[in-house]
């Protein structure tokens, strides 16, 4: 894994997004995984910056996101499918019948999840994953014990993702108790992952995910297995790492070989 650790969120949000930039500029077509929740909202309204400013072009970009509630539909305030209309599909000029969330209204519901495998397929897999994480090591929903084989299911949320989600809602009862999310299998196959994380309250799922043994306890600590994932990470979130030195050096060296790359 790539490790970069850097000043604050608004870094990882401009690092991100120049990664993303660059990737659509280099391939138009380009098939993007994208995540929900806190952490991408920084990425997400550079993306619209960088379409109106530098004309960033969506048009021919095709979305996959991660996640969805079961029994929210699409206008429902607090949909991911909501969420990605309001903080970054009605910013761009993506077509919106190549945006893809996971139906949370679908029956039946793994008649829906198939259907969202073969999609990702029929797109020719995902180029670039965007992952945020969970307190509980969680990529997208995959909570602890998933198997790092999985694929696009039906997921239980534990009650501490519920508890962390429900600042959302008016009340923690609100928060629907499962969800449809694309497997660890599913991310696995993403050509690249770039995984964000922000502030002291991720800075153990960091260190279990990145430093610590690969297990199902910690669905995020599969990327180890993953050929090419960058995590980008503020100073607080990189705080229990035991390696962060060396990450730091590596990233100050780079441009030793970088035009050798
Ligand atoms: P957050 O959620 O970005 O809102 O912290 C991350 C996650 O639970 O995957």
């Amino acid at each position: 894994m790539d490790v970069f650790i850097v000043k604050d969120y608004d870094a990882i949000s401009e690092r991100a997004a120049e990664i993303l930039s660059g990737a659509i500029t280099q391939n138009p077509r380009l098939v993007l995984g994208l995540a929900t929740g806190s952490t991408p909202e920084g990425l997400y309204a550079r993306l619209i910056q960088a379409h109106r400013a530098q004309g960033l072009d969506f048009s021919q970009v095709t979305t996959f996101n991660l996640d969805e509630y079961v029994g929210l539909g699409p206008e429902h305030e607090q949909s991911y499918r909501r969420f990605m209309d309001e903080k970054l599909f009605g910013g761009v000029n993506v077509r919106p019948d190549n945006t893809h969330v996971p139906n949370g209204l679908a029956v039946p519901l793994l008649q829906e999840c198939r259907d969202y495998e073969r999609m990702i397929r029929e797109a020719g897999g995902i180029d670039i994953q965007v992952l945020g994480i969970g307190r509980d090591g969680h990529i997208a929903f995959n909570e602890p014990g998933t198997s790092l084989g999985s694929r696009t299911h039906v997921a239980g949320l534990t009650r501490q993702t519920i508890e962390d989600n429900a600042r959302f809602f008016d009340s923690p009862d609100d928060v629907p108790r499962f969800a449809i999310s694309m497997g660890i299998g599913t991310i696995m196959e993403a050509r690249k992952c770039l995984m964000l994380a922000s502030g002291a309250g991720k800075a153990e799922a960091v260190r279990a995910c990145i430093e610590g043994p690969i297990t199902s306890m910690i669905t995020a600590s599969a990327l180890q297995m993953h050929p090419d994932t960058v995590a980008i990470l503020d100073e607080a979130a990189a705080a229990k790492l035991d390696r962060a030195d060396f990450y730091r050096w590596q990233d100050e060296s780079r441009h030793l070989i970088e035009e050798r790359l």
